[in-house]
Formats: structure tokens, sequence, C-alpha cells
């Protein structure tokens, strides 16, 4: 169980643990509107794929909240043109596009509108979904077991924890459920350039949970793989297309490349969520591309090149389907063909787990 909350429904506001402080300082930062929520994401003040799907349907509910009248059609259009907002905030983890969706489903098209109980409505799908994200991260957990043998030596990238998610997490969630069955896993962190999730949030998860971690720069992967001291690779994703292609962080695919190559098994660890069946392959998968300074600089304040020089700064990268040994997911672990198996286990979107 995390010492520390996320995400946090407020009846008024939602507080989250802002990331960017961590692991110098444990701040809470209460969010008040959307626009609150909208820059909260874009900072990565909260970040990971199921964590801002979970802030973001809190997000949209504040839209609403001091709204006292509004007519149906002017409701659904604010909804539309707030959703698309909100989505706006990073266009790769799916898992946003999804909880705002799933919103918009659920509330459907009324005839008989009634503001008061479509407020009170999305408020409770925020719940639910926030709710449904632990369950899935403790089924992924619980699915992971069956890769992890009792002295696994686990290689993981970036941060999958209980930061990432609405829950205990997914990659980081099986290292975890790991730890408590008593098995005697070692943990590989890599740094995670360049807003280094892995040295400052990863490796606080692990030791708040006194899970041995060491962590190593990204650059020094292949020659600890290459060493034998690496069994596995288990990482999250932000989006998983049709045939398995898997978008995750920036380093994500090297360490693909890596475990092919040394024949290690690589898998990924993510919820339905984080699948999008419209998006037939890698290639349709937007890339979102940050600032030059999160290069340039380290904690937005120490600079460590030359000030203005050119700097190419995705956050994310593609791993194709033939280099992905299976995806943990919260019905279980899928293998190759993805395109099949994925679409054949696709669950409905909200409360599909009982
Ligand atoms: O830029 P971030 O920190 O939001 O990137 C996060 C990742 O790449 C995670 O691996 C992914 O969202 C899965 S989190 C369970």
């Amino acid at each position: 169980m995390a010492m520390f909350k996320t995400i946090e429904w407020k009846q008024e506001y939602i507080r989250i643990l802002d990331q960017t402080k961590l692991p110098f300082e444990t701040v809470y930062v209460d969010l008040f509107s959307i626009e609150d929520v909208f820059e909260a994401i874009q900072q990565l003040k909260i970040r990971g794929a199921p964590a801002i799907g979970v802030v973001a349907a809190y997000g949209l509910f504040l839209a609403f909240q001091k709204v006292k009248h509004i007519s149906v059609d002017d409701f659904f259009n604010l909804l539309n043109e707030k959703i698309n907002y909100l989505d706006s905030a990073r266009p790769t983890a799916v898992n946003l596009k999804w909880a705002l969706q799933s919103i918009k489903t659920a509330l459907g098209n009324s005839s008989e509108f009634d503001f008061g109980a479509t407020k009170d409505r999305l408020l409770e799908i925020a719940v639910k979904i926030h709710e449904d994200d632990r369950r899935r991260c403790d089924r992924i957990s619980d699915f992971g077991q069956e890769i992890l043998k009792n002295d696994s030596r686990i290689l993981t990238h970036c941060n999958t924890g209980a930061l990432a998610t609405g829950g205990t997490g997914t990659a980081l969630g099986v290292v975890l459920k790991a730890h408590e069955l008593r098995k005697q896993i070692k943990v590989f962190a890599t740094e995670s350039r360049p807003v280094l999730q892995g040295a400052r949030l990863t490796v606080w998860e692990l030791e708040n949970s006194k899970i041995p971690v060491t962590l190593l720069c990204d650059s020094a992967a292949g020659w600890l793989i290459r060493q034998q001291k690496v069994d596995l690779v288990i990482l999250g994703a932000d989006r998983i297309a049709a045939d398995g292609s898997t978008a995750n962080k920036i380093g994500t695919y090297n360490l693909a490349v890596l475990a092919s190559y040394h024949k290690i098994p690589f898998y990924v660890a993510a919820p339905f969520s984080t699948v999008d069946l419209s998006i037939q392959n890698g290639q349709d998968i937007p890339i979102e591309h940050r600032a030059a300074d999160e290069i340039r600089n380290i904690f937005n304040n120490f600079l460590i090149t030359v000030p203005d020089v050119d700097c190419w700064n995705p956050a994310f990268d593609v791993t194709p389907p033939e280099l992905i040994s299976g995806i943990i997911t919260e019905v279980g672990v899928i293998y190759p063909p993805y395109e099949l198996n994925l679409k054949n286990h696709k669950t409905n979107p909200i409360n599909d787990i009982n």
C-alpha cells in the first residue's frame, strides 16, 4: 500500500502529488479548475498514462461544477469543447482520450435532460474510472507473477508505479506484488532522461516499499544486459495499437532491441484503457515532442549545454510487436499474434471488472 496519494478527490477539488518536486519535496497541489488540470498534465505534475486519464475525468467535472443552469444543447456543446481541450494536453497516452470518451458515452444524449442529475453522474463516472484503474492494476500485478521467477532480475524504464496510475501501478505493480509475495527479485531502474522519471520517481517508490533497486544511466543498459545481469525487461505503455505496437517513454525501443539481440524476454504491462484498436499500427500513434529546455536544463534551472543548441525531444518511441514477448493486462498475459488476441480480449470501457 503506497504511503502517498497520487490523486485524491476532495469533494470540490482534486489534490495531486506534484511529481516535478519528487524526490526532494513531497508537495501536494490542489486543482480547482479544468485549466489547473490541463496545466498540471502538461507540466508533468501528474504523469503516467492511467493517472492522467483519471485526473482528466475529475477535471471534466470541474468544468461544470459551478455551472447552475444550462440547456441540453449547450451542455453537450460545452462537454465536447472541454473534452477536446483536455485531450490536447498530451497526445500520446490514449488513456486520456479513453477516460474522456468513456464519460461522453456514459452520459449519452438523453432527451429528458436534467443538468443536476447529469452533473452528479459525471462525478460518479470519474470516481468509477479512478476505482476501475485501481482494480486493473491489482489484476495486472497478479497476472504478471506468471512471468517472474523467485529470483528474477528485472530491468524497468520510466515510472509505472502508484505515481503513474490510479492504483499500485502496472509494470512496477508487478514488481511490488512479487516483493509482497516474498520473491527475491532484483530491480534495475534506468534514469529515463530527459526528466528522470526513473531516477526521481521509480527509485523513490521502490525505496518507500523497501525494494532494493540499482539505478543506471540509460546508456548503460546495453552493457548491463551484455553482462547477463538482467533476466527480463518489464515496462509500461502509453498507447498500444491493434497490432501490438507499443508507444512508451523514449528509450523503450532501445531496450527492446537490446533484449531481442541478447535473447531475454521483453514484457509490456498495461491495462486495456491503453489499447487503441482504432489505430492499426505504430506509425499512426501520435508522438509528443516536448520543449528543448527539458534537454538543455536539469530541473528547469541548471543549464547543461550551450544555451541555444538545437534539440530533438520526442517524449515517446514505438516498439514493434515482433520485439514484445507478451503484454501483461488485467485479463491475463497476452501473447502474439497480438492483432487477434488483443481484439478478442478488448473489454468494455467502464466497470468491466467486478
Ligand atoms: O512522460 P510520462 O512520464 O507521462 O511517461 C510515462 C510513461 O512512459 C509510462 O511508462 C507509461 O505512461 C505507463 S505508466 C503506467
